[in-house]
């Protein structure tokens, strides 16, 4: 989705989940920021996780990680300010070797990425010969490379279904294998320790409480949990893919469950729904603060490097997911 908001509207935006006082410091950083970028010939993505300052502040698209993607495919800024966690600005960069591509934070990981190395998948690899590597986009570079095509969580198992073996390597997140193993007849073989910290947080439990107490809930969850939670909720799916099915649903009370700035951005589209509180918050998505994009801006900092020859191998994976859609 694309950003074209003043000043003003921005101000009703935050209003929905941030004090006035907060909002009045956030403005200042936000109008120079948005200065800085008149001058620049760069792209600001920001990840439906970031905090509604800088997500509504300061970004020319926002998504989750498909459309970011895409948009990064398709930018033709030299500059690219990815407002997202590494894995995210590193796949921008794999789409774009001959861009600049920058991160607020360079420490803004991920558990999902930091969970398998290259050297795991060749490992598999040798295990389960012949079968095709699928990885979700959660992960380095470097694991990207050695795999034979990429997914998120809003195409994994349009991804899985499009390959041509009955056995499938799925990595690095066990429950979104778990979750794509349940909607397909293939075997999957899958990574048991990815997690995502945030997502493995969530229980059943959780949602069975929610629904006592609001007859109409709509609970919607991200297919980075657990398969019994997926199985308590209306629907499980990607960030963008949430947003939509809220749309799409007369229930005015709804669950998120995912990461905390997914509901106080959705505050601000869908003001006529209540969003009952559960969530659990991403250190690492968090790290990307306005001060910290303000620098990055200011000082062209931190670049994202990648290797030529593994940009060469992982953009194969990486195009071929984006060709699919
Ligand atoms: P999506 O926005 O693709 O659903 O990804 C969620 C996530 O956890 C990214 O880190
Ligand atoms: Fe990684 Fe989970 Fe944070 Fe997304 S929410 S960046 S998957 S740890």
């Amino acid at each position: 989705m694309i950003i074209q908001n003043d000043l003003k509207d921005l101000r009703a935006q935050l209003e929905r989940s941030m004090m006035p006082h907060e909002i009045d410091m956030a403005m200042e950083l936000i109008a120079k920021i948005r200065d800085l970028k008149k001058q620049m010939n760069v792209v600001v993505l920001g990840h439906n996780y970031m905090t509604p300052d800088v997500f509504y502040g300061v970004s020319d698209f926002i998504g989750d990680s498909l459309g970011l993607a895409r948009k990064a495919a398709e930018t033709e800024a030299d500059i690219i300010l990815f407002n997202g966690v590494h894995f995210m600005a590193e796949t921008a960069k794999v789409l774009n070797p001959h861009k600049t591509v920058l991160i607020a934070d360079p420490d803004a990981g991920c558990s999902l990425a930091e969970s398998i190395t290259a050297e795991d998948v060749r490992g598999l690899k040798a295990q389960y010969p012949g079968a095709p590597v699928v990885t979700y986009v959660n992960c380095t570079a470097a694991v990207k490379a050695e795999t034979d095509i990429c997914c998120t969580s809003a195409n994994a198992l349009k991804v899985v279904e499009s390959l041509d073996s009955d056995e499938i390597i799925f990595l690095p997140d066990a429950y979104l294998a778990k979750n794509v193993a349940q909607k397909t007849n293939k075997k999957i073989i899958s990574w048991e320790r990815g997690k995502c910290m945030v997502h493995e947080q969530f229980t059943p439990r959780d949602i069975q409480a929610a629904r006592r107490q609001y007859g109409d809930l709509l609970v919607v969850s991200h297919p980075e949990c657990d398969t019994p939670v997926t199985a308590e909720s209306d629907f499980a799916g990607s960030t963008s893919q949430m947003e939509d099915v809220i749309r799409d649903s007369s229930r005015k009370n709804v669950m998120l469950i995912t990461e905390c700035s997914m509901a106080d951005n959705l505050r601000a589209v869908f003001p006529e729904k209540n969003f009952v509180s559960t969530c659990q918050t991403c250190p690492h998505m968090k790290k990307i603060t306005l001060p910290k994009v303000y620098e990055a801006l200011l000082n062209m900092q931190y670049e994202v490097t990648v290797p030529d020859d593994i940009i060469a191998r992982a953009r194969k994976a990486v195009e071929r997911m984006i060709a699919i859609g």
